[in-house]
């Protein structure tokens, strides 16, 4: 598990590259944390990275929006209309899990079990009184490495020298 606080400029970075890797090699991503945390904006920023044109919406009325990009497709799904798993059939759920791209579920905790086994997980929290948000990141099952959010980070280390 990688954990960093990221400001808004630096979660945008931090999923344009989350983006590129995703649709190059069709991850999965399960996105939690409570309401305007970033779990859009990070997703908006992922397709930037993965070379979709298209503006990105919240699909909160719908279940999963499909977008077409540069470095393959994305889909980008949100849970947030239902309770649990027993709701997710026919909502275009299945085809997440058959059509080729990268997924980027909002509210994913939601998906209980139908979540694949190999998976990002990224967990977001407020932070700072609500200007930062602390990441949390895990790599489950056979999902390639994600690109670590500490490298854009809003309050770096110290140099040691
Ligand atoms: N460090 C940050 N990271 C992400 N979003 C931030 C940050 N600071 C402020 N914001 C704002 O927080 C809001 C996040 O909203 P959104 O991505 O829709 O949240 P969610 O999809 O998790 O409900 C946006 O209005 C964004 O501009
Ligand atoms: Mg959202």
């Amino acid at each position: 598990m990688t954990e960093a606080l990221l400001d808004e400029a630096g979660l945008v970075r931090w999923g344009r590259s989350l983006g590129e890797v995703a649709a190059r090699e069709a991850v999965f991503v399960a996105l939690s944390g409570p309401l305007g945390a970033g779990k859009t904006r990070l997703t908006q920023a992922a397709c930037a990275g993965a070379g979709v044109s298209e503006a990105v919406t919240s699909p909160t009325y719908t279940l999963v929006h499909w977008y077409t990009g540069g470095r393959g497709p994305v889909a980008h799904a949100d849970l947030y209309r239902i309770r649990d798993a027993s709701e997710l059939p026919g909502l275009g759920w299945e085809e997440l899990e058959t059509r080729p791209g990268a997924v980027f579920v909002e509210w994913a905790e939601r998906a209980g079990d139908e979540l694949p086994p190999d998976r990002w997980e990224i967990r977001f929290e407020f932070a700072a009184g609500g200007a930062l948000r602390r990441v949390r990141v895990c790599v489950r099952g056979c999902a390639p490495p994600i690109p670590d959010p500490a490298v854009y980070s809003a309050a770096p280390e110290a140099p040691s020298c």
